[in-house]
């Protein structure tokens, strides 16, 4: 039987219409947009789970909104939301359903999927990391020795580490400073050595955090810390005073010697990168305490549920995930910025990176056909002000289109003198400056020298986003995850494509393994490699350290 292939995107008539605006468009300021419409900001603006979106310097009309939410309508969004929040297995290419929002209903929430009640087994998981995290933070656990637990290191990498990584910095004013916490993530063994040159064994844990248990990096690290520990504490028995497991799969946490009583599961449902509010938070929550953990996921589910029920018109993901569309596929833009205001926030561009361009870097529809537009744009950033006196140069006066996520906050946790206002007062003068530039006529006004003034005109029309909140709370930090989250999820469905799976990382792991062993000479020398794969291998076998 013949398979039916769904219709393109790019043969919706909507799309079609969008690529005709696009011309409009393209050649309209921002300046036009803003002086002919008063009501602008006050209609080009949202707010759901303690955030306000503010979208108003995007490059967009009326039209161009109503054109992209017809095309979320054309995908059939709705429909697709209600399948992920019902449990459907939408990740097709691994036939499984994507329930990360499972991870944060309530307890007294059903979802029955697959014939389990998946709210009864998340809410029995999180009761488990409660006490645990307890026992640490109240000194009863104790390793070998009988010491408390003053040191704790998460071993894992990807979404087993970013998300620990990123919600420790950003939620470390409320964490617990009379602990050590530490993230060893990297193969390279300079990760593990100066996470635990200045640790004591004794009163130190590892929390092993990988989905599979299989994932070389981690594993290797995790051995590597076994034998550091050992070296210090000798009996095999000490391991499970000291090594905790986050994981899928028992039989590997229990073959690596952890207590399957110290393993904290989570399901297939929950895609790594989608995992940080899963057992793969322990570390967060032994951070900064079961309640803050609990207020984080209360965070997390209010954007869900702003997600699912609020009109598009006026829905922070899907609205952001349109805008993602609209620069990707029609004005050609080939990344997003994201620029936190918040010191905090410095590891978030980094786990964006993971939660974006893992999910959407596809180039095949949900039914193999190659895709027919570009799809997820490159994400990157730093926090604002270093960010300005680095990059923002080419953001301003470069060639190149690059959207602009702003985040910002009303309040800082460590209200200094006037730091804040001044930080704040940067957030919104680089979005004005970048919507609006200053003309050549304006340079010249203020007495610049002619030779100076095509340097000195800022064209302006670069588009943003500002995200604002009350303060970095923890509850915000899970809103702001779901919010991007969904967003991803908005540019998948309009794209086709599986953005779940992650097929695009095997072929180098295995190629790895392949090297591996002809390095160690357990293969061939010089395997079938291309000419200049294999002149680079030979000059480390004869430079390596043996
Ligand atoms: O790099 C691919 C990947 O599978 C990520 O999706 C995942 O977050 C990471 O590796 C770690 O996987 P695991 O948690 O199984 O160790």
């Amino acid at each position: 039987m013949a398979r039916i292939i769904p219709p393109r995107v790019t043969s919706h008539p909507s799309w079609k219409a969008l690529k005709e605006h696009h011309r409009e468009m393209a050649s309209t300021h921002l300046r036009e947009l803003f002086s002919g419409d008063p009501g602008r900001a006050a209609r080009m603006r949202a707010e759901g789970a303690g955030i306000l979106l503010d979208y108003s310097k995007n490059r967009i009309t009326d039209r161009t909104l109503d054109l992209l939410l017809e095309l979320a309508e054309s995908c059939r969004l709705s429909d697709h939301i209600r399948n992920m929040f019902g449990g459907q297995h939408i990740n097709k290419t691994e036939n499984r359903a994507v329930l990360h929002v499972a991870l944060r209903l309530p307890r007294s929430a059903r979802l029955v999927v697959d014939g389990v009640d998946v709210v009864r087994e998340v809410h029995e998981v999180l009761d488990r990391m409660e006490s645990f995290s307890r026992k640490i933070r109240d000194g009863s656990w104790k390793g070998a020795t009988g010491r408390p637990i003053k040191n704790i290191v998460n071993i894992g990498i990807g979404g087993s580490d970013l998300g620990p990584v990123m919600a420790y910095e950003a939620l470390r004013f409320y964490a617990d400073r009379s602990r050590v916490f530490r993230f060893v993530s990297n193969i390279d063994g300079t990760d593990f050595a100066e996470a635990t040159r200045d640790l004591d064994p004794e009163e130190t844990l590892f929390i092993v955090s990988s989905k599979t248990f299989t994932t070389l990096e981690t594993m290797t690290n995790a051995h590597t810390a076994r034998r550091w520990l050992l070296e210090s504490l000798k009996k095999e028995e000490s391991i499970r005073h000291h090594f905790v497991a986050v994981s899928t799969n028992s039989q590997a946490v229990s073959s690596f010697g952890i207590d399957t009583a110290n393993m904290f599961g989570f399901w297939d449902w929950v895609g790594g990168r989608y995992s940080m509010d899963s057992a793969i938070g322990l570390s967060t929550m032994i951070a900064i305490g079961p309640e803050n953990f609990r207020k984080m996921l209360e965070g997390f589910h209010a954007m869900d549920e702003h997600f699912r029920t609020a009109p598009f018109a006026k829905n922070l993901p899907v609205l952001m995930g349109l805008l993602t569309v609209w620069y990707t596929n029609f004005f050609g833009s080939q990344t997003v910025a994201v620029l936190p205001y918040d010191q905090y926030l410095k590891r978030f561009p980094a786990y964006l990176q993971q939660l974006t361009m893992e999910s959407n870097g596809k180039h095949v529809h949900l039914d193999g056909s190659p895709v027919d537009t570009d799809t997820g744009p490159i994400f990157w950033g730093e926090p604002g002000t270093n960010g300005q006196h680095s990059f923002y140069q080419l953001i301003h006066q470069g060639t190149r289109l690059i959207p602009i996520d702003f985040i910002g906050f009303a309040r800082s946790h460590n209200p200094i003198g006037e730091h804040h206002d001044i930080l704040m007062a940067n957030l919104l003068a680089q979005g004005e400056a970048l919507a609006f530039g200053k003309t050549a006529d304006e340079v010249r006004a203020a007495g610049v020298p002619e030779l100076q003034v095509p340097h000195r005109t800022f064209e302006g029309n670069r588009p943003s986003n500002t995200l604002l909140a009350r303060e970095l709370t923890p509850a915000v930090l899970g809103s702001l995850v779901a919010l991007y989250e969904h967003s991803v999820f908005t540019s998948g469905i309009i794209w086709g494509i599986d953005s779940f799976d992650q097929w695009g990382v095997e072929l180098g792991k295995v190629m790895a393994v392949r090297i591996i062993d002809e390095i160690a000479g357990k293969s061939p020398e010089g395997g079938p490699h291309d000419s200049g794969t294999a002149q680079l291998l030979d000059w480390y076998r004869k430079n390596r350290k043996k």
